[in-house]
């Protein structure tokens, strides 16, 4: 923590102590601050991480909201998310935002995309070998690799639904054997509650107006719209979140 955010964090608490501001509210600033911090530290850790075979690229951490209840993890940064170190901002990305930007208009404001956490398995770019495409999947060893923040984060940002975006972020996170065809969806776990949707990359390879991309993009949103109910009956979110 730089010494101009530790003074103003503890000048802060000092006001609200004088204040007389509730115990809880106090608490709750320091919880904040300290998650802030250790986020921040976590974000630096990341981007000089040599862990695995990838590294050399710019890495990509996280983005948005680190208060937010939804947490979506897709699998890793594509060319463009290379670039520009932020996830989903490639062709995958505009779909993506497409379908959040159409969620917190027609469904709540939870969903737009600056008051959701966005993170991927793998942080570094799994660069394709092959001519055709310009990505791979991350291997084993690369997930493993990049396992532990991962961890970190759900651990820092404690959402209440994590959203595994594609079939990799789902066998990581949700079981290894994991289907997506049968079990998109579903809910699984507790606290986190856990629920995958379809890859966005997946419904841009099948075509996203053929029949079969359109029913694709329609059990995204029913599956989107499935924790926007259980989020109707189980958010604590106040106002000050995000
Ligand atoms: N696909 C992903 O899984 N993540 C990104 O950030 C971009 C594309």
């Amino acid at each position: 923590m730089s010494q101009a955010v530790l003074i103003s964090v503890l000048d802060m608490i000092k006001k609200m102590l004088q204040n007389d501001e509730p115990y809880d509210k106090i608490l709750d600033f320091i919880d904040k601050s300290t998650r802030d911090v250790q986020l921040q530290a976590l974000r630096e850790q990341i981007i000089k991480c040599t862990a695995c075979e990838i590294h050399n690229c710019n890495h990509t951490p996280f983005t948005g909201n680190i208060y937010s209840e939804i947490m979506f993890v897709g699998e890793g940064p594509g060319t463009e998310e290379e670039k520009q170190g932020v996830p989903f901002v490639g062709p995958a990305g505009q779909l993506f935002n497409k379908m959040l930007d159409a969620l917190a208009q027609q469904v709540h404001p939870r969903w737009a995309r600056e008051k959701v956490f966005i993170s991927n398995v793998v942080k570094c770019w799994p660069k394709s070998d092959d001519p055709h495409r310009t990505v791979r999947q991350p291997t084993t060893k690369e997930i493993a690799a990049c396992k532990a923040f991962l961890d970190k984060e759900i651990e820092l940002i404690r959402p209440r639904v994590i959203i595994c975006v594609g079939s990799v972020a789902a066998s990581v996170l949700i079981h290894p054997n994991f289907k997506m065809t049968e079990e998109h969806g579903r809910f699984f776990g507790d606290d986190p509650k856990l629920i995958a949707i379809y890859h966005p990359s997946y419904i841009l390879r099948r075509g996203e107006e053929t029949d079969e991309g359109v029913e694709l993009k329609i059990q995204c949103w029913n599956d989107l719209l499935a924790v926007n109910d259980f989020l109707e009956k189980n958010s604590t979110e106040t106002q000050t979140h995000g």
